[in-house]
């Protein structure tokens, strides 16, 4: 017997209408892409990114309230950031940065001090900053990755930041209840800024992935701004991390 049920429209009201998501780190890849599917669920934007550009086609697209050009990593203007910010913010999604490279024992000090530290730094300035801005039951969202969960020449650095990832935001849900902290980890995902890491290996990573992943497709950003939209909306979500790599991190890829 046929059990599916045909279901050819159904009627519901957007999940975030007149709410408020900031996202730090907006005008690319998975922030932008959060901030469409934010947008068509009626939430209203602002945007963040460094490069002023970039930022102001984003807001365009996504008709957000306001940008704000500055780089995330320095505490002094992020405050300045969250001062300037209206009140109560609904959502927080971070996800300016990007992953260093190279083996432990060659980086600098200097280096090795700031790769390791600024995720972590950024997610506690952010939570620090965020803590009297978001209404109860409100989401702070960090991005983190599956990758780095396998030991391997050349990502120590990544390695080390993506085990403290999900301890720091179990950590920050207790300490900002009833505000929920969540963390979203991905493997590979098809952004601009794996192009920039990639160069012209891109097309054949793409295709090694289709081939290897579990589910034989390459994880798009409009995959992991779903799940972030999920757990805006999902109010039983804090504390916990999420997966979003089709599987990577189960097999050699
Ligand atoms: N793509 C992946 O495969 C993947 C996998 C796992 C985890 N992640 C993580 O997910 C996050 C988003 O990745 P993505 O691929 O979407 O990157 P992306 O395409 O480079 O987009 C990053 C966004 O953040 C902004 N940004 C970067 N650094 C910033 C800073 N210091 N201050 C303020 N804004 C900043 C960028 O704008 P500006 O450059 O103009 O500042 C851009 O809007 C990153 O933390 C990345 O490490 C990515």
């Amino acid at each position: 017997m046929n059990a599916a049920i045909n279901v050819s429209h159904i009627e519901r009201e957007p999940e975030l209408l007149g709410q408020t998501v900031v996202v730090i780190g907006g005008s690319a890849g998975i922030g932008l892409e959060t901030a469409r599917r934010a947008s068509a669920e009626g939430a209203k934007l602002i945007l963040t990114g460094r490069s002023h550009e970039p930022l102001q086609h984003a807001a365009s697209e996504v008709h957000a309230l306001s940008t704000s050009a500055f780089d995330a990593t320095d505490p002094s203007l992020l405050d300045q950031f969250f001062r300037g910010l209206p009140t109560p913010i609904d959502h927080i999604m971070v996800t300016a940065g990007r992953p260093h490279y190279g083996r432990l024992i060659d980086l600098d000090s200097a280096h090795a001090r700031r790769a390791l530290d600024e995720h972590v730094s950024l997610f506690i300035e952010v939570a620090r900053n965020a803590a009297n801005k978001i209404r109860a039951g409100g989401t702070l969202i960090f991005m983190g990755g599956t990758g780095g969960r396998r030991p391997g020449v050349g990502i120590g650095i990544a390695s080390t930041v993506t085990v403290a990832l999900p301890a720091l935001t179990a950590n920050l849900a207790l300490e900002l209840a009833p505000v929920r902290v969540n963390l979203v980890a991905a493997g590979f995902v098809d952004t601009p800024l794996s192009a920039s890491l990639l160069g012209e290996e891109l097309e054949n990573r793409r295709s090694q992935l289709r081939a290897k992943l579990p589910i034989r497709r390459v994880v798009q950003p409009a995959d992991v701004a779903a799940l972030a939209v999920h757990i805006m909306t999902n109010t039983a979500l804090t504390g916990a991390t999420y997966d979003v790599d089709g599987g990577q991190q189960f097999i050699a890829a």
